[in-house]
């Protein structure tokens, strides 16, 4: 669909007529191959007549082929092009730059592979996003030269194992830096502690190592971190953190082992404890070994909490759900121990629970097992100990319940048959007695069904060959 779109300049001196900018459109029209004829009608376009002069290519998802059309350069006002999700390839046009009055260039998901050096030139370059192309040389320094930049987007590229350039902290415009999956390697620079209008911080999926920089504590706007899987190792101890605006923090699958510091990250975990803003948290896949403070969530409004894999050890803390917006909580494959706390009965907000492969124990509290829009209970590898509780039939959202390999007694409830979502419920190993309970031929959705080692007795209920989705039964 054509969206080249003509604006009228209010001044005269700046008009240039269609005579003059529309034999460039025949020529671009011609540059590409362009299967779904999106731009059949362009020609309609410069043949009417009209005062104004092209201020804004927009030709995102039109499924046009071939090289970058340097030709575009020739509209004296073009500030903004978008080329977003085409098959625009080979190298981008050294001459690219004459475009000097562009503000925004969105060549996202396309075929390019090479950054030309003048791309360091453009005097008013506001908005870069060469996400998911095939670029394959390295970030150039150069990019550090484009002081008006405000978002810069290079995710998803092949580049050559390279570093950050370290230039890339002169930007101090930048509110977007996005290098998820561009084959970094090194470590984070210093300087980019000196971006502090940066709002989006993404560096994941590389292969970075080594501590993060002191200096990143300076990055006091920063609402988003995302540095997971990377090889970032090392804590670093510096003054109560800056990191006020921060709600999202992702540096799951590192190499921090140890003790968490207490500062980490650039976060104290005393400032996290009473960060009014951070909501999610996500550590999963390191190494980290310590007892969580108690206070995690008093202040802060956490909707994703995820420390899986790692050996943390202690009491589940007690105010993950003080501010009631906990979604998720991970905590599997840790060191957890003791009783679930009698606080998160309260948390209805819950969705995920993952709690398996700790060593926590007690009884499950009843409410616990009647979270309403809980969809996902995973408490198997503990040691729980106790029933079901019957309050089981409040959790009305239930698809996944995964019980197996506890301590848990007496019978499997009756008003499991309440639970009509339920697809996996396992609960093998433990130490479960009593027939099963009729109720469970009502679980028309299940589709496995595990009971094995477990101390049940009396028939076996000849309708359950007749669950229809039932795949996995081992009794
Ligand atoms: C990319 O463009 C094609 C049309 O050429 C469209 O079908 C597809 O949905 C677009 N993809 C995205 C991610 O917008
Ligand atoms: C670029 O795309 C055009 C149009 O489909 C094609 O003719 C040309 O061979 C492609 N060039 C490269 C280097 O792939
Ligand atoms: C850096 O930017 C300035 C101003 O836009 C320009 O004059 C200069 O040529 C650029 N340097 C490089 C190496 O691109
Ligand atoms: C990048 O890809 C192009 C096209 O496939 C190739 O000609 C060039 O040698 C590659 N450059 C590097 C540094 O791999
Ligand atoms: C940009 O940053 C580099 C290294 O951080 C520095 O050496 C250089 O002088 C800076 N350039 C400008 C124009 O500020
Ligand atoms: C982690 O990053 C590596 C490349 O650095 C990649 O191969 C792997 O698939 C990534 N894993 C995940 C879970 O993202
Ligand atoms: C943070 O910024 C201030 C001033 O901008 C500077 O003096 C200080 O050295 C920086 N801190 C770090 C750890 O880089
Ligand atoms: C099965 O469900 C029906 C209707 O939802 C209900 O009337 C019946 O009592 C249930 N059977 C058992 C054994 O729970």
């Amino acid at each position: 669909m054509l969206q080249l779109l003509w604006f009228l300049l209010i001044s005269p001196q700046l008009v240039l007529s269609p005579n003059q900018e529309g034999p460039f459109l025949q020529q671009i029209k011609h540059s590409f191959d362009d299967p779904d004829g999106a731009l059949s009608n362009w020609n309609n376009r410069y043949d009417n007549p009209f005062t104004g002069s092209v201020y804004l290519v927009d030709l995102s998802n039109t499924n046009i082929a071939g090289p970058f059309p340097t030709l575009l350069c020739n509209f004296q006002n073009l500030f903004f092009i978008s080329l977003f999700n085409n098959s625009i390839n080979s190298s981008l046009p050294e001459e690219i730059s004459i475009c000097v009055n562009l503000q925004h260039l969105n060549l996202a998901q396309n075929l390019l592979v090479d950054i030309p050096m003048s791309f360091g030139r453009f005097p008013k370059l506001d908005v870069l996003s060469l996400v998911g192309n095939l670029f394959n040389g390295t970030i150039p320094s150069l990019l550090g030269n484009i002081s008006t930049l405000k978002q810069l987007k290079l995710s998803y590229n092949p580049f050559t194992p390279n570093q950050i350039p370290p230039e890339l902290g002169n930007l101090t415009h930048l509110k977007v830096l996005s290098f998820t999956q561009c084959n970094l390697v090194g470590q984070i620079p210093d300087s980019l502690g000196m971006l502090q209008s940066l709002l989006d911080f993404g560096l994941a999926i590389n292969n970075l190592h080594g501590p993060i920089p002191k200096s990143i504590t300076n990055l006091s706007s920063v609402v988003q971190i995302e540095f997971f899987n990377n090889s970032l190792s090392g804590g670093f101890s510096v003054g109560i953190s800056n990191l006020k605006a921060l709600r999202r923090l992702d540096a799951s699958m590192n190499d921090w082992n140890g003790m968490i510091p207490d500062e980490f990250c650039g976060l104290s975990l005393e400032y996290i404890v009473k960060s009014p803003n951070l909501y999610v948290m996500r550590l999963f896949q390191n190494r980290l070994t310590r007892e969580l403070p108690k206070e995690l969530g008093v202040n802060s409004p956490l909707e994703s909490f995820d420390v899986s894999k790692n050996q943390f050890f202690g009491n589940v803390p007690t105010n993950l759900c003080a501010k009631g917006s906990l979604q998720e909580l991970y905590l599997i494959s840790n060191l957890f121990t003791r009783l679930i706390p009698e606080s998160l009965c309260y948390c209805s907000s819950l969705i995920m629970v993952g709690m398996m492969g700790n060593q926590l124990s007690g009884e499950v509290p009843p409410a616990f097992w009647g979270l309403p829009h809980v969809y996902q209970l995973a408490l198997a590898g503990n040691l729980f100990s106790g029933e079901i509780s019957t309050m089981i039939q409040g959790a009305s959202s239930l698809y996944v319940l995964l019980i197996s390999e506890n301590r848990l007694i007496e019978n499997i409830p009756d008003e499991i048959g309440l639970l009509e979502n339920l697809v996996e419920f396992s609960a093998s190993n433990n130490q479960l007695t009593r027939p099963l309970p009729a109720s469970l031929m009502n679980l028309t959705r299940l589709t496995m069904l595990n009971l094995a080692s477990n101390e049940l007795y009396g028939k076996i209920p000849a309708e359950i060959g007749s669950l229809p989705m039932l795949s996995y039964l081992d009794l």
